[in-house]
């Protein structure tokens, strides 16, 4: 990258017209205090709020704003903007002040020392967001954060604030973000290895109002569920399918002890309980872990799933047996834990190569997971 490269920034709003004076002129003061070669692009979703008017009353070159009127939402937004922007570094900033622009030179170094994608950073050392954050937001985006940390190796993956070569953003493929998270998303479809952080502090807004909703935290769900599939792929599956299997043993527990309590006779029990329990494994698995295969034939698949998990339970009793004869010196418990991880094994193998098969979908099979 040239010694001193081109940067665009690219602010996505809504109904920030408030806000927008302040970022402007603290952007102003950075790019003269620096003397960036610097450009400004606000990805503005028809707010109608006077935006327009105020960008071309202030008459700045660096200052464009783009009107949207189609594909509204933040990440479609951010999006749309780094595929226009032509410098040589893109950045993208919160316009109700909660990203500080006196931040972008030290992102600037972190991209010239090397780094392929830099992010300000609450959660590292230094960084910091505004104390009036209530408990319930705090715990949020801690929960959020959690969930992205397997896919991303950086403490702030939420983050908003971020900036990255051009370069790197137009070697990205598939980008398809739902929500909130693009940086995320950018992250891993940028195969981005060397994301480092810097910290900021992170200013509540001052202005205006959030745009995060519970729908967008569903969404996120959603998102992050789409990234793990496509970063992991068939393990993610694997994980989905241990985790259905764990909810059905709860599901078989409670069944079991329900009728055992009315006084049903034991054996109808254990094998009542069983069968709710596999048909309530094949709703969920069919559901998530194999959604791929979920617009194929329900009542085929639901016969091949049980004789797969019929054939997973043989493996797991033959298992533990053969364990416990060719090898006195091992507890039942052992022996039944290896029976049961052979059994899954199978079990999963079956399912995911011959009961939900992708070849009856194959039309499907772009459609979202
Ligand atoms: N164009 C466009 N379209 N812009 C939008 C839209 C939209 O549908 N929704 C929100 N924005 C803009 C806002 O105008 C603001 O500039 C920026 O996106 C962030 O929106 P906020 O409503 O302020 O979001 P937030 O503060 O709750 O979330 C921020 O912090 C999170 C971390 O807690 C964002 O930076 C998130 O990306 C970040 O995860
Ligand atoms: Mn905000």
């Amino acid at each position: 990258m040239a010694a001193s490269p081109s940067i665009t920034i690219v602010v996505p709003t809504f109904r920030e017209v408030e806000s927008l004076p302040h970022l402007l002129g603290r952007i102003a003061n950075v790019r003269k205090q620096h003397d960036l070669d610097l450009d400004v692009l606000i990805m503005d979703d028809s707010s109608n709020d006077g935006s327009v008017e105020l960008v071309n009353l202030r008459g700045e070159s660096w200052v464009q704003i783009m009107v949207r009127t189609s594909d509204r939402g933040l990440s479609a937004a951010v999006l749309d903007g780094l595929r226009r922007a032509r410098s040589d570094v893109l950045v993208c900033m919160d316009a109700d002040l909660s990203h500080p622009p006196e931040a972008l030179p030290d992102m600037l170094r972190k991209l010239a020392d090397g780094a392929d994608f830099v992010v300000g950073s609450r959660y590292i050392d230094g960084g910091s967001t505004s104390d009036d954050w209530g408990f319930l937001r705090w715990l949020n985006s801690r929960v959020a954060t959690m969930l992205a940390r397997p896919l991303v190796n950086i403490r702030d993956p939420m983050a908003g604030y971020f900036a990255l070569a051009r370069t790197t953003f137009e070697s990205g493929r598939d980008f398809s973000p739902i929500g909130y998270k693009i940086a995320l998303e950018l992250i891993i479809k940028c195969r981005c290895e060397r994301a480092v952080e810097i910290p900021i502090h992170f200013e509540d807004r001052q202005f205006g109002q959030s745009k995060l909703s519970f729908k967008q935290q569903l969404l996120y769900l959603r998102h992050i569920r789409r990234l793990y599939i496509y970063k992991f792929g068939v393990w993610t599956q694997l994980i989905q399918f241990l985790v259905v299997g764990g909810m059905g043993a709860v599901v078989n527990l409670g069944v079991l002890t329900l009728l055992v309590m009315t006084r049903v006779p034991v054996r109808v029990s254990v094998a009542s309980a069983i069968f709710v329990s596999m048909c309530f494994n094949f709703v969920l698995n069919r559901r998530f872990s194999f959604s791929f295969a979920r617009c194929g034939p329900w009542l085929k698949q639901f016969v091949r799933f049980i004789g797969a998990s019929s054939a997973g339970a043989l493996l797991n009793y033959a298992c533990t047996l053969a364990m416990l004869n060719y090898v006195p010196s091992l507890s039942p418990q052992l022996a039944a834990m290896i029976g049961i991880i052979a059994g899954t094994g199978v079990n999963f193998a079956a399912s995911r190569y011959l009961v939900f098969r992708a070849a009856h979908v194959r039309v499907r099979m772009n459609a979202k997971p």
